[in-house]
């Protein structure tokens, strides 16, 4: 099987590598071997600055990565780059929710988490996911494609009112209940968007023409919204940062990405609870100028980093 190359380019990694592995450089060197867990795989990159650091040190070598992600592809796709860490012990890559992947941890060693929130690179530009309002594509939206409704069903089975809230919790979209109206509308008269270019024009055409041509496009809140609801985003963050990160990391460092406010605002509470955790970062951390340039998806990074208390 051939994948197309990965795009994605990982975000702060010297800071995550600097913050979850570095800690650990110093230990003895008998030291049981342990694991430190990357939810979000994708393209592998962070995990690959994992290796990479592991491989220089020779106090960390015996530690191994435990690789996670929803989309099987992501998977297939790291299996075939990695081979050769995986063979050798060092890497193992599963296809898993972050929210479901407490039993996993609860049974091993664990150094660390890293989470970078969200989607690739390579997701948004595989026009087959619909994830972008660039390109023309179906409307599914989900990063696990073999699981969960679609964005389509999720237009055909939702009230007015359940897409109003979508729009306007998940999206912060002014016009969230014109949208929504025009979506109830189209589904009526049995013309629901069957695609990105579809959705575009019907929020264009909900959208009052004074509020058509922003410093963003006019579909970016929609599509948002949209793919937050069709992957639970904000339930699996829940469920990571109770589920995994409170109750089985047992001591360690957790590293979360997130890219927008409904996310950090979770993540920067629970690292609050003092209960738990020493947050390491008051304010988050975001990507310089340098990177800024070579990456510009990093814009609305925010890297918080907390450790966990023994308990
Ligand atoms: C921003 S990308 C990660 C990129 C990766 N850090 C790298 O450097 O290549 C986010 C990845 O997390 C995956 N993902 C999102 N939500 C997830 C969840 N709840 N459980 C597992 N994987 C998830 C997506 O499928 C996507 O591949």
């Amino acid at each position: 099987m051939s994948f197309p190359e990965v795009k994605h380019v990982p975000i702060l990694a010297q800071e995550i590598v600097q913050s979850l592995v570095e800690p650990f450089s110093q230990s003895s060197l008998d030291s049981p071997s342990c694991w430190l867990v990357d939810c979000t795989f994708g393209g592998g990159g962070h995990t690959a600055s994992f290796l990479k650091a592991f491989e220089a040190t020779p106090a960390l070598r015996r530690h191994r990565i435990l690789a996670l992600d929803q989309d099987p592809e992501a998977v297939q796709r790291g299996k075939l780059r990695f081979q050769e860490e995986i063979r050798a012990g060092k890497l193992e890559i599963l296809q898993e929710n972050f929210g479901n992947a407490g039993h996993l941890l609860a049974q091993r060693p664990v150094l660390g988490l890293l989470a970078d929130l969200g989607f690739s690179s390579d997701q948004l530009e595989d026009r087959s996911r619909g994830l972008s309002f660039q390109w023309e594509g179906p409307l599914d939206m989900r990063l696990n494609p073999t699981q969960g409704r679609s964005c389509l069903e999720l237009l055909q089975q939702s009230s007015e009112l359940e897409l109003e809230k979508i729009l306007r919790e998940l999206g912060e979209e002014r016009f969230a209940r014109r949208i929504a109206a025009s979506m109830v509308e189209s589904r009526r008269r049995g013309q629901l968007p069957q695609t990105t270019k579809d959705l575009v024009d019907l929020v264009v055409r909900a959208t009052p023409p004074y509020a058509r041509h922003g410093k963003i496009h006019v579909a970016t809140r929609t599509f948002q919204a949209l793919r937050i609801a069709v992957n639970e985003e904000m339930e699996m963050l829940d469920r990571l940062l109770q589920d995994v990160v409170t109750r089985v990391l047992p001591c360690g460092r957790a590293a979360i990405i997130s890219f927008h406010s409904l996310e950090d605002r979770k993540v920067k509470n629970q690292f609050k609870n003092k209960d738990f955790f020493h947050a390491l970062t008051k304010k988050p951390i975001e990507a310089n100028e340098d990177e800024l340039r070579v990456n510009p998806r990093a814009r609305s990074a925010k890297l918080r980093i907390a450790e966990r208390l023994p308990v």
